[in-house]
């Protein structure tokens, strides 16, 4: 795969798609990660005296203007990391970013307003993608987060211009890829998170790979369910029942270790002021009750199982980590894995913003910035946005 070290970025200007699709509240950033992350690629091109025009979506405003979404706190986010001057246009494309790119010199930074904001952008609309193709020479996508996107910043520009990968995209894909591939063993995962039907591609296909799969959060209440416990009020997805049997099935099949929680932290209601109590699951969740983390006889289990592992990826929360008293779970595991000898993968969403509220970002191999994007990853899909590199590559030949 071609990156920006491959290329010429002297004197050029080259639109770069970021994804700063970053969690905001009154008017600042609060989780700064994303950012962060694209600040490699973004100092390279600006050492390398590329006048860069960065573009990103936030949010989900459905191609029209819409105030609750535009980059303003993002651009001052990223003064304050770069250290220096970040222009902002109000518009996506059409006169006043032409303008303003017409007045760039080298190092200079341009952010454009909120992608999402013009229609053409989710409809991965040609006419759109020519637009931003006129603007610039280059065009480097470091979004991996929205590389599961096929929209017009994330893959349809790729026709339009020389087309390479950001330093962040490149080591998205070549951790991932590595770990998938040649992991050291004890090979383990931790899978957690809401849904049975988000992971299930995942949990197929890291069945194949590794040596002992853990499943805590909303998803083991499927398979607690799926095994005959009582899970009172927990959330279970009942037509997926048939799927976690299979699962299970498929694990034993193979001889991979999969553990489910044996006890779990209930309570009477969703709340952090909840009444709450651990149980074992043989003695099942009482009506009107639900399950919101695992228990502690889980997370010894649990740590026992990721202390000698090599190679451990872990995606979603094992409980509502939001609400302190049923975090003890999701803190456990990134403790777990900050203590592996051995390559220690995070995925996006909401195990990321875990790991870095609880101060342990730094002590893993890889906190990864997709969500989406990693599971699909993960799950052995292709990712248009690296599919339209790869091509653009086979043509370039
Ligand atoms: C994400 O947050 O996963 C990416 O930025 C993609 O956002 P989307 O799900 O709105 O496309």
């Amino acid at each position: 795969k071609a990156t920006i070290r491959d290329v010429e970025v002297q004197g050029k200007r080259v639109f770069v798609r970021v994804d700063f699709n970053v969690p905001i509240e009154d008017g600042r950033v609060v989780d700064d990660g994303r950012i962060r992350a694209a600040l490699p690629t973004i100092e390279y091109l600006i050492r390398g005296g590329a006048r860069l025009i960065l573009a990103s979506h936030l949010g989900r405003p459905k191609g029209r203007v819409d105030e609750r979404y535009r980059l303003d706190p993002v651009a001052r986010r990223l003064r304050e990391l770069l250290g220096r001057p970040v222009h902002k246009v109000d518009a996506v494309v059409g006169p006043e970013v032409e303008q303003a790119v017409a007045g760039m010199g080298p190092g200079d930074v341009l952010l454009l307003e909120n992608v999402r904001f013009e229609p053409g952008e989710e409809k991965n609309d040609p006419a759109l993608a020519r637009a931003w193709a006129g603007l610039a020479d280059l065009y480097v996508n470091d979004a991996f987060g929205a590389a599961h996107r096929a929209h017009a910043s994330t893959a349809g520009l790729a026709q339009f211009l020389p087309a390479v990968a950001g330093l962040l995209m490149e080591r998205e894909l070549t951790v991932l890829a590595r770990a998938l591939s040649h992991p050291e063993h004890p090979f383990a995962a931790v899978l957690g998170g809401a849904k049975v039907s988000d992971k299930i591609g995942v949990v197929a296909r890291l069945l194949e790979k590794v040596d002992r799969l853990l499943i805590g959060g909303g998803m083991a209440n499927t398979f607690l369910a799926a095994r005959g416990y009582r899970m009172g009020s927990s959330s279970v997805e009942e037509d997926r029942l048939e799927t976690a049997r299979e699962t299970l099935r498929a694990a034993e099949g193979r001889g991979t270790a999969l553990l489910l929680p044996v006890d779990l932290v209930i309570a009477d209601r969703f709340s952090a002021d909840a009444q709450r109590r651990t149980v074992r699951v043989e003695a099942g969740v009482p009506e009107g009750w639900m399950a919101l983390d695992i228990g502690p006889e889980t997370v010894e289990r649990f740590r026992a199982m990721l202390a000698d592992a090599h190679t451990v990826i872990w995606n979603g929360p094992m409980g509502v980590f939001e609400m302190e008293p049923f975090a003890a779970g999701t803190l456990a595991v990134a403790q777990a894995m900050a203590g592996v000898k051995g390559t220690t993968i995070v995925g996006g969403g909401d195990s990321a913003a875990a790991v870095t509220k609880m101060g342990l970002a730094e002590r893993m191999t890889h906190v990864s910035t997709g969500g989406g994007a990693s599971l699909e990853f993960l799950e052995g899909r292709v990712l248009p946005g690296v599919a339209a590199l790869l091509d653009r590559e086979a043509v370039q030949r």
